[in-house]
This record gives C-alpha cells, structure tokens and sequence, in this order.
C-alpha cells in the first residue's frame, strides 16, 4: 500500500466543532465502548422531544430483531416541524430551485401548514391510515417532502420509488409492500423541458394492484389521462384541507418507511426503518458528520428516491432544524458551473454529492469553480461509492479551496445514516478514504474466517459488531432473507454480525478504505444495481438463453455494467439492432438507469460442472484482465479463450 498524504483540519472551523479533535472522538468512541446504553440513551434523551419516554434503551433478545427505545412514544413529522415552530418558525426549512431557476423559500410555519393540509388529505380524501403503505414517485419538488412528512404524521409508511423506474419496477414495489394509494406527478422539468411520471403510474396499476387511489401534484401542468374514481387532483383537494392534523403517537419501533434496493438476488429488498432509532441518527450525523450549525445552509445533490436524499435532504435537516436545499435540474445544466452558481447564490455552507458528479463536474468544468464565491463552503461530502484520489484532489482544491473538510462518507440503504466518515473539525483526512468509524458505531473489518479484526495493512470484510439505533428493521415481508442476507456470513466470539456486503481494509495507520462490494451488487453512477436484477430483466428478451452480468470499471461512472448474453438463434442479422432490442427490454423492466454499457454475444458462458456461472472470470475478461484461475474444472474451459479473445481481441 503506498502512503497517502494526511491533510489536517483546518484549524479555523476545529474551533467551533462539534468534535474538536481526535482526543474528543476517542473520548466519545471510548464512553460508547463502556456503557452503549448510557451513550445512546443520553442522546436519544437530549436529542428527540418525546412524547412518552422510553423504558428500555436496547433489547437485543430477538437479535438480531432488535428494539431501540420500547416503551417511548413520539411522531417523527413533530421532530421535523412542530418543535421549531416556536424558535424558528420564518427561518427557512426547504429552499427549493427548480430546474428552470425558479425559487420557493419554505419557512418552517409554512411547512407545517402544508404537511398539516397534505396529512388531512391523506386521511380524508385517500382513506390512508397508520400503517398503510403508500408509495410516493415524485420528482424533487417540495411536495415530494410533504409527502414523506404527511406520511409520517399520520403513521402511514412510505415507500419512494426513484423517478428514473419503470412501470414494471415500480408495480413489483408496489406489490411486494401491497400498497394503497401512490402519490406522483403530472411531471416535471428537465433541462427546461418537461418530462412524464404519470404514464409510468398509470402503466403500473393493473387490474388486480392493491393500488386504490392516485394522487398527482401538477407541477408542469402536462397533459395527462385520467382514471375516473382513482386518480385524484392535489390542486383541487389541498385548498379546502385544514393545516392542523394531530401528530399520531407513534411506538419508537413504528415502522417510518421501506425503502426497495438491490440485493444478490434478482428481486429488490423492501428494506424497513423504524421511527425513532432512525431519526436520532440521522439528526446527529448532521451534528457530528456535517457539523451543520443552527444557521447554515446545507445542500444534498441526491434524489429523495434513494436514501441519502431520505436522510440527508429532508429527515436529518429538518430534524436539527437546519435550512435543507432541494433542487429539481441536473447539476451540469446549462453547464458545469450550475452548483457553483447556486453556492454562491444561495450561501450553502455544506455541499454533499456522489463522485460520479464530482467526475463530471470536473471533466465538464474543470475551472469553472474559480468563476464563483464559494467562501460560504467549510465542508464538502461524498457518499455512494468510492471515490478515486484524482477526484478528491479537484473537489479539496478547487471546490474546497485547501481549506474545507472533505467527509468521504460510507453508509448504506441499510444503515439509515453514516457508518464510516470523518468528522470535518477532528479527523486528519487522507484522500479517497473513509477513515474511521463515526462515535457509537461499532464498525470492524473482520476476517470472514475467523470473525477476528483484522492487522493495520490487510483487508476484509466491513462489518458493524453491534446494533445501532438506525439500522435495518427487517426486509418487508420476508424475515428469513432479512437474516440470511445481513447475518449470514461472518460470526465473530461465536455471534453472527452484521455485514456490509462490502470489503475494507485499514492502512498502516488504521484508516479504513472501503474497497467495494464482494457480493454481485455493482454501483453505477453511485446507483446500486442487483447484476441479478438485470439479469432477469435481459432473460425477458424472447431470443436471450443464457446471460451473465457484470461491473466493469468506467472512467466517470465508477462502474459499468457489461452483459454476456448467449442468444437462443445461432445468428442474427443486425448485432447492433439486437443489442438495442435488449437494452429495450432492460428500459421497461428496471429503467434508464440500467442500460448496458457493454454487451457481447457469446456461445456460452464459463461455468462449474455443477452449472455455477464463473463471474468472477468474467469480471477479468471484461476488465482486460489476464486470467489466473484454475480454469481446468470449468464445464468447458474452451469458452474462457474464445470470450477473452472476442472481448480484448
Ligand atoms: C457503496 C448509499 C465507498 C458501498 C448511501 C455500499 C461507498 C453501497 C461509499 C450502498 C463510500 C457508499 N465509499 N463505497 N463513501 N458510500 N458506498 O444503499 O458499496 O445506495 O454498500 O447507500 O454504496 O449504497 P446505497
């Protein structure tokens, strides 16, 4: 491993942190080792406005069905909203800008009024109660939050599907979670253009759906059909609602929302957050992680349909109560100096976004962050998936200046909130590097044999030894795949632990770099993707055998995804027209998101006698890699050649 550089904290904003130092962070790490329950029920008093205090802090009796704080009763929408009413009620909670450049400042009373209004429609108009699902596929716009809050207030449990799914993928999460009413969009805009949700909705609800009632928000006044008795106008039914909904008392361990990611099989994972383990977290991680003060302004370029946009736009901001950003456009347009614009403009203090756009922005503006003052910026994340040092080092210099903290932040779907950062006022930061775990986190890398942590200088896998207040619940529906999935593979003094699915290792200093996934999960563009999932979407194609789909590292968006396809017909006559035919497959299956980048018709596939797929040599072929294994026990080992050959010529 060669040495990293380390780059101190910047002297100026340690002062004023929440976390001052590295003595500070063992300090806290060290109270959480000796007494968890001490530490996280200190916080989980300090921190959250109940409305009946819990019992107990943890009950691990079911692990690992675990229970944080039984016995407490509070609403996670009244942590949003009614606590800062009386202290901040005109400050600013959503700044919304659309892609076209308009502006929307939603104060907390405001918000309030319109979480109240949508709540009320939700029960009166919809008939949703506490523990309904209802699916939410909206574009970024303020309603998309209302939603999730209205959601919350009630106690019913929301599921966001990204905007970007198709209508097959967003009836498979309908089903799975069996839900009543689906809030959308009649559209919304794009590159100044308008763009479609409502077609994808109305694709999705078939005959026999559980769906009872549609809900669109106008929001560009498209065209769109309309199913008497299900579809409902937001427009027409907000006006005459009342802005006082009582917040329903909720148990800590109520389910706040599922949320569908991809797994290693073919069918996505309805992963469960309970209510109030989830909103501590995310409230301290904006404390501790982003060190966000009563005044700041903090910008999340993720879209609410996955979870970083969940936690870190709208729970975790709102619940400190702190000025969150929410934007519809696309970061590079009109051009590459558009979040640079909106810095400046907006004075945003803490910037988080994934390295693929950092990639992009760089490629597309490598100076244009010089065009703007960006002196309102101390701290600068990434979330998603690894991001390479050449990144780094434009986003510390030319976006950060030399002198913000970079916070490389490692967390899952699963994890509700940050697992592995920095923390901008303590941590020597090294590039590309995820550090060490954040305080109450009990994060190792283990041995997948011997369940031991590993020495400074090896690898293994990333695991979490113990509970935390926002992990996972439970995979909807399914107990079984909840523990198989999380609990199946390393045991450490005798216990399963929870893993990650990623490998790690720790440099000679003890940083932790998380290295990737080591389970067939590839991240595109920060998006993670089941290679099972595409793969079943691509057996869909009526001339597709056989199919094998695999990662391969692409300069800008970490991870491509590359098919082996095995086509029934002997040949056909238009290749290109063929490839296109399956990508169309892919587009009405899962969506644009998982288009190949790279597909190849092969006569078949390397596999083991007993019929498994070696993806692991595929994987080496499609990165250009000579192959090392033992290729003697394959079915055919003649296929390997003809492959690499067709593949790397
Ligand atoms: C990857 C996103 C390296 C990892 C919050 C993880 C990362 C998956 C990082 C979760 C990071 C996330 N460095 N890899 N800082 N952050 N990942 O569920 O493989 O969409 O398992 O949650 O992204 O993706 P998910």
């Amino acid at each position: 491993m060669s040495k990293k550089p380390i780059f101190q904290p910047n002297p100026e904003f340690s002062k004023t942190a929440r976390i001052k130092n590295m003595d500070e962070y063992y300090a806290l790490q060290n109270k959480a080792i000796e007494d968890y329950e001490v530490f996280w029920g200190g916080y989980a008093k300090e921190k959250l406005d109940w409305m009946e205090p819990f019992d107990t802090v943890l009950d691990e009796s079911k692990f690992p069905f675990v229970q944080w704080f039984n016995g407490g009763k509070l609403n996670v929408s009244s942590q949003c909203i009614d606590r800062h009413l009386d202290t901040r009620g005109e400050k600013t909670a959503i700044l919304f800008e659309g892609d076209r450049g308009d502006i929307q400042k939603i104060t907390y009373n405001a918000l309030s009024k319109n979480v109240n209004k949508f709540a009320n429609l939700l029960k009166e108009d919809l008939g949703v109660t506490k523990g309904d699902r209802v699916v939410i596929y909206m574009p970024m716009i303020p309603e998309a939050a209302y939603a999730m809050l209205a959601c919350a207030r009630i106690g019913a449990i929301h599921s966001i599907v990204f905007g970007g799914f198709s209508s097959e993928a967003l009836k498979d999460r309908i089903e799975d979670a069996q839900a009543k009413v689906v809030i959308t969009a009649d559209g919304a805009f794009r590159k100044t253009k308008p763009y479609m949700l409502k077609p994808v909705v109305d694709a999705a609800i078939t005959k026999d759906s559980s769906i009872e009632k549609v809900l669109v928000v106008e929001r560009n006044n498209e065209e769109v059909t309309w199913v008497e008795g299900r579809d409902v106008s937001y427009t027409a039914l907000i006006k005459n609602k009342s802005d006082i909904c009582e917040a329903e008392v909720m148990d800590a361990e109520d389910p706040l929302f599922l949320l569908y990611t991809s797994g290693s099989t073919g069918k996505p994972k309805g992963v469960q957050h309970n209510s109030a383990g989830y909103i501590l977290w995310a409230q301290m991680t904006m404390e501790w992680v982003f060190d966000v003060k009563e005044e700041d302004t903090f910008w999340c370029t993720a879209d609410v349909g996955w979870i970083t946009g969940h936690t870190y736009i709208v729970y975790g901001p709102l619940a400190m109560g702190a000025t969150t950003v929410m934007f519809e456009g696309v970061i590079t347009y009109p051009d590459a100096g558009r979040p640079w614009k909106m810095v400046q403009e907006h004075k945003i203090n803490q910037f988080y976004t994934a390295p693929t756009a950092i990639r992009v922005l760089h490629k597309m503006g490598e100076n244009e962050p010089k065009n703007y003052d960006l002196s309102s910026l101390n701290v600068l994340g990434t979330v998603g998936e690894p991001i390479d040092p050449p990144a780094w080092k434009w986003y510390y210099e030319q976006v950060g200046n030399s002198t913000c903290a970079i916070v490389d932040t490692y967390w899952q779907t699963e994890t509700g909130g940050h697992i592995i950062s920095p923390l901008p006022g303590a941590t020597p930061i090294k590039p590309a590097c995820a550090t060490f775990p954040v305080p109450g986190i009990m994060a190792e890398i283990l041995d997948p044999k011997t369940g031991k942590k590993v020495a400074n200088g090896e690898s293994g896998y990333m695991c979490i030894t113990r509970p935390w207040p926002s992990m996972i619940r439970g995979v909807w529906g399914d107990e079984e795949r909840f523990i198989t999935s999380y609990f199946g593979d390393v045991v450490k003094d005798g216990k399963p632990v929870y893993f990650t699915g990623d490998g790690a290792n720790y440099d000679e200093d003890g940083y932790i770099t998380i290295t990737g996934r080591t389970d067939d999960v590839i991240n595109v563009s920060g998006h993670r993707m089941g290679t099972a999932e595409v793969e079943a979407a691509i057996k869909k194609h009526n001339n597709v055998a056989e199919v094998a789909v695999v990662g391969k590292p692409h300069a800008l968006k970490g991870e491509g995804i590359f098919a082996y396809v095995v086509l029934k017909s002997d040949s056909v006559e238009d290749e290109a027209l063929e490839k296109k035919a399956i990508n169309g497959v892919i587009k009405t299956e899962i969506g644009s998101i998982a288009l190949c980048d790279a597909m190849v018709f092969v006569s078949g596939l390397p596999k083991t006698r007993s019929g498994k797929i070696m993806r692991r040599i595929l994987r080496s072929i499609a990165k250009g890699e000579a192959i090392t294994q033992d290729i003697s026990t394959l079915e055919d080992p003649s296929v390997v050649a003809q492959i690499s050959k067709m593949v790397n010529g």
